[in-house]
């Protein structure tokens, strides 16, 4: 296992989990990407890396030899010297004007892993858990050292990449472009599967066979964005959930990001992932140094569903953090859809009261509690109680919902400034903006300027005096438009490129004071949803408000896009009132609870006007849920049916002793005279003896008792599979509690 380099071919190669990652350095010192797949048993491969053609290709080492650039699988690309295809590098010198020549000069492994100062990140709790190796390479002309990082999980078949500039040269160095890996693959059969949306509807897959030319997906938002994501999946054409290779890359990042893929004229596959070069520049004078976001590959042999079950596993447990990571999350009512601006303290306990009679465990009080915010065109920036809703101030709603054994949440939005509130009056140069441009508003508001350290305390100490003043035991923190006129009043003009990147610095610094400073502080994390659903946040905050839309039918691809890279524990998932707010659609309370389960279960309506037997329904529920919570959050995902492919959607969880399971059925459009049909579960030990309960269905009685209770093994469950019950009506479900004997 781990890392090892073999002197005599200069081959590195390292082994994470399942798979394999091998480099070689070639010819004059260049560094050539030479495999990453399943795990190989030999140290070294035994063959000599192939050369192609190369017309029309000039070359640094002399034009009669067979070495090109722009063929050479490089492992950290860069223009100016015959590559032709995109570069993962690209700087400005007075020295060397935009031309590189990045050499191998030496590289180390250590047990371990090392931080990312100012990023978040992956880690290891005990060096045992992995190896890592750093590659120098150093341009001569202008001293640019660049510092490839590679951590190989012991456990997990995933490589943690990341790159450090060090300018040892005696003048600045421009960094026009950076990115964090990049993966010169051989060929190009490969699907690609990137995860599209749109407010409302974040994630939905996409996947498409590569070609010739150049394909990217990418933010220029200043967000990771509800338009796309940062994390892709390549997988060879007939890959499905359980069969077949699979590659994903997934950057640690949650500003602007680009992942580009550049198929070549011989088919080679170059793949990168990196903060976007658009409005990004940097100035790295002599002796400093700039730390690029982290960057996580990850291989399965075993089909797309055991490459997500990889990657839910590293999220989980090393990559979010806090106290909260491995703890069960509380199940919440929060008053948005329910009162939105409309509730003062009466309004606020009854609900409490109604839902802690149910089973709910926390009350979050979401937008309007502060300034003199009766709607969204006001006071965001002035984090003081509105004594005219509250008069008695938050302690007091807090301790009376406690009183009724709930747990107190707060909504923020503390990147915002109403252009409406004391706090922009006060310091209207405290918003990201460009003198002489008008401030363009979003949602009536202005994004603060995080790249200062004023404004960064300020917000600190806002926050902190609220969350150590009441009983605040949760956060939804918000963040409600993207950025324009991106400037900083104290960047000079030749530095304003660094301004976005600055801003998510900043960003991570107050995330990471907050969450330090109150670590029995849940925080979820929310951009109008999913704007900003990426494994930046999820390191300071272990879960995220999947979408604002809460429709039951129209989350299934939201939540199955989602998961391909994401894990349930990760995923806010509410009931909500029908006709559903967004959408308008009236879908089946219980089919609401089934694909709110799928996640982190909360409600979103006033059940105070729900009827006894919604109650009745809502209060199952929450019971069925507390028993499932731990395989939801901790157990292994496998998804059954794709909703995108089919009139249904299917998945289910397994705990990782295979002694318990839960999965669910959802009928999309009910038709006439329907086939019977069976699902066939998986993840289950085939020579384990298991004990179903069907819940939900109608017209069970038409059913033998055997398929509403029945004891089977593991290998019935998955080879046979079970009856789906008759199921009238549109969007109906239905769910299996499987428990081992
Ligand atoms: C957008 C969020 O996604 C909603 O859940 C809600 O918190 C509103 N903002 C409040 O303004």
């Amino acid at each position: 296992m781990g890392i090892s380099f073999n002197a005599s071919t200069r081959m590195f190669h390292l082994r994470a989990g399942l798979c394999s990652y091998i480099l070689q350095v070639v010819d004059e010192g260049y560094l050539a990407h030479r495999f990453f797949g399943g795990q190989l048993v030999e140290d070294r491969l035994a063959q000599p890396l192939m050369r192609t053609m190369r017309p029309f290709s000039p070359s640094p080492e002399g034009s009669d030899t067979d070495f090109s650039l722009d063929t050479l699988p490089q492992e950290y690309p860069y223009s100016g010297r015959g590559d032709f295809r995109t570069p993962a590098i690209e700087i400005q010198t007075s020295a060397a004007g935009e031309t590189l020549d990045l050499r191998y000069i030496g590289h180390r492994i250590a047990a371990g892993k090392i931080s990312l100062p100012g990023l978040p990140a992956t880690y290891v709790e005990d060096p045992e858990e992995g190896q890592t190796l750093e590659i120098d390479l150093v341009d001569g002309l202008t001293g640019l050292r660049v510092v490839l990082r590679y951590t190989a999980f012991v456990e997990h078949s995933v490589i943690a990449r990341s790159v450090t500039l060090i300018n040892e040269g005696e003048n600045p160095i421009k960094i026009e472009r950076i990115m964090s890996a990049s993966l010169d693959l051989a060929d190009a059969e490969y699907d690609w599967i990137h995860l599209a949306g749109a407010w409302g509807r974040e994630r939905h897959p996409v996947r498409e066979r590569l070609g010739p030319g150049v394909r990217q997906v990418e933010s220029r938002r200043g967000a990771s964005s509800h338009q796309a994501n940062p994390a892709a999946v390549f997988a060879r054409p007939g890959v499905t959930e359980s069969h077949g290779e699979a590659w994903a890359i997934a950057l640690v990042y949650s500003g602007n990001f680009s992942i580009t893929v550049d198929v070549n004229q011989y088919q080679n596959t170059r793949v990168m992932a990196g903060i976007h070069p658009s409005g990004f520049s940097w100035s790295l004078l002599p002796e400093a140094s700039f730390h690029a976001p982290e960057v996580l590959l990850s291989f399965s042999d075993a089909g797309l569903g055991a490459l997500s079950r990889g990657l839910h596993k590293l999220i989980r447990t090393r990559l979010a953090s806090g106290a909260h990571r491995d703890r069960l999350r509380p199940i919440l009512l929060n008053n948005w859809e329910a009162t939105y601006f409309q509730f003062d303290r009466a309004s606020l306990v009854d609900l409490g009261r109604s839902g802690a009679e149910l089973g709910i465990e926390l009350f979050v009080l979401d937008d309007g509690w502060f300034g003199h915010r009766d709607d969204d065109t006001s006071s965001l920036g002035d984090w003081v109680v509105d004594l005219r809703k509250l008069p008695d101030g938050l302690e007091d709603v807090s301790s009376e919902l406690q009183r009724l054994g709930l747990q107190f949440g707060l909504w923020f939005e503390p990147e915002m400034v109403s252009s409406d509130s004391d706090l922009y009056r006060l310091h209207p140069d405290w918003c990201l903006h460009v003198p002489g441009r008008s401030r363009s508003l979003g949602r009536h508001q202005l994004v603060l300027d995080y790249s200062r350290d004023d404004v960064c305390d300020y917000v600190t100490e806002a926050l902190s005096d609220i969350l150590s003043k009441g009983a605040v035991t949760y956060v939804k923190w918000d963040m409600n438009r993207n950025m324009t006129e991106v400037g900083s009043a104290l960047l000079p003009a030749a530095r304003q490129g660094e301004t976005a990147h600055r801003y998510m610095l900043g960003l991570y610094a107050v995330m990471a004071a907050l969450t330090s400073r109150f670590p029995h502080v849940l925080f979820e994390s929310c951009s109008g949803g999913g704007g900003r659903f990426d494994l930046g946040m999820l390191h300071f905050m272990p879960q995220v408000w999947t979408s604002d839309n809460t429709d039951a039918i129209d989350r299934l691809p939201i939540q199955f896009g989602t998961s391909l890279i994401y894990p349930s524990s990760a995923m806010g998932a509410h009931v909500s009132a029908v006709p559903n707010h967004q959408v308008g659609r009236i879908t089946p309370l219980e089919t609401r609870g089934f694909v709110a389960m799928m996640g982190n279960l909360g409600y979103e309506l006033d059940v105070r006007q729900s009827n006894e037997e919604d109650r009745a329904i809502i209060r199952d529920q929450i019971c069925l849920y507390k028993e499932i919570r731990p395989l939801v959050l901790f157990g292994d995902l496998y998804r059954l049916r794709d909703p995108k492919e089919r009139n249904d959607a299917a998945w289910m969880y397994v705990s990782e002793d295979k002694g318990m399971a839960f999965a669910t059925f959802i009928r999309i459009l009910a038709r006439a005279n329907p086939p019977l049909e069976t699902l066939r579960f998986c993840g289950l030990d085939p020579l384990q003896h298991y004990h179903i309960r069907l819940i939900g269905g109608d017209g069970l009685e038409h059913l033998p008792l055997e398929a509403v209770t029945l004891t089977t093994g593991g290998d019935e469950l998955m080879s046979v599979g079970v009856v789906i019950p008759p199921l009238t009506g549109d969007y109906r479900g239905c769910a299996w509690r499987i428990t081992a004997i």
